[in-house]
């Protein structure tokens, strides 16, 4: 299976703070937000990853991540000139694609929760159609929604709708098997011009293969897209990392843990950062017998 991250868009929700830089690259507390869309694709088993964003925002990428080979992984960058929507992704990463699966992950979607790991690798592994994955919100015209009958099946699916049918918004993971390619060629932009994801899903629907997958309640799915919920976001992080001892979407312990890489390389890497907590917690990951190292 491979991988797209999408970290596009202007972040006209954020000025003047992203007017020099991309929304992705911001922090959220002690990491790049891109890090932990990143990390759900590791935690997915994924290596192969596609990362799409503006011309003027992929060079900070390529700076920040390299060709991942660090990570275990094999890092590759896309220019998205225009804002197509996020169906464009699987336009220009056709490619890259190429006849597997794939994921696509929002660059400023968080996720956290106890088990996400073993949800996703199960996902990668039986993926028949797509999965989508639905999650409560208190205000669901913001997003896509999902609609699903007493038998949990999904049956409808709106965009961003007035009269949202339930509180289940769709959130920005996606995983696909290779048709996906073939419907994202074949979409008309929507009137707001951009090729929606959600158009996607319904002709998933259509076919009877679009699965809904529930997030529920202890789970965690995180905005980052206004002042208010970024620097909520990073409260949420801040507070886990202090009371837990671990880090949310570290990636050079998530690449040694799934075995991208080993303790040594592991080593390297918080080496280069040792003069941040970061730092020294991926020196102590690395130097940590397996028994100590946190559970995910
Ligand atoms: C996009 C999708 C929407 C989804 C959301 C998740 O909306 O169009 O269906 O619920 O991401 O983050 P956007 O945030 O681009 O408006």
């Amino acid at each position: 299976m491979k991988g797209i991250v999408l970290a596009g868009g202007h972040g006209t929700r954020l000025h003047p703070v992203t007017l020099g830089v991309s929304k992705q690259l911001l922090p959220v507390y002690d990491k790049p937000m891109i890090y932990y869309s990143l990390s759900v694709l590791m935690l997915a088993g994924i290596r192969e990853i596609l990362v799409v964003s503006t011309p003027e925002d992929l060079p900070g990428f390529r700076r920040l991540l390299g060709d991942g080979a660090e990570l275990g992984l094999s890092l590759d960058y896309v220019e998205q000139a225009e804002p197509k929507g996020l169906a464009d992704a699987f336009i220009l990463g056709a490619d890259h694609v190429g006849d597997d699966s794939v994921a696509l992950v929002l660059g400023d979607n968080i996720f956290h929760g106890q088990g996400f790991s073993a949800l996703l690798q199960r996902t990668a592994q039986d993926l028949h159609g797509c999965v989508l994955f639905g999650y409560p919100v208190q205000d669901p015209r913001r997003y896509g929604v999902g609609e699903v009958n007493v038998r949990g099946e999904l049956i409808s699916i709106e965009e961003k709708p007035n009269r949202p049918r339930s509180n289940r918004a769709i959130t920005g993971l996606y995983f696909y098997d290779n048709d996906v390619l073939e419907i994202a060629a074949g979409l008309r932009p929507s009137s707001r011009g951009e090729l929606e994801i959600t158009d996607v899903n319904r002709a998933y629907l259509a076919r009877g293969t679009a699965k809904l997958v529930d997030l529920g309640r202890g789970f965690a799915w995180l905005d980052t897209g206004t002042h208010e919920s970024l620097t909520e976001a990073g409260q949420y992080v801040r507070v886990l990392e202090h009371r837990q001892g671990v880090r949310i979407a570290c990636l050079e312990e998530i690449a040694l843990r799934m075995g991208f890489i080993d303790r040594d390389a592991c080593h390297r890497l918080g080496e280069r950062m040792a003069n941040s907590g970061y730092g020294q917690y991926v020196m102590e990951i690395a130097a940590a017998r397996p028994a100590l190292r946190a559970v995910t």
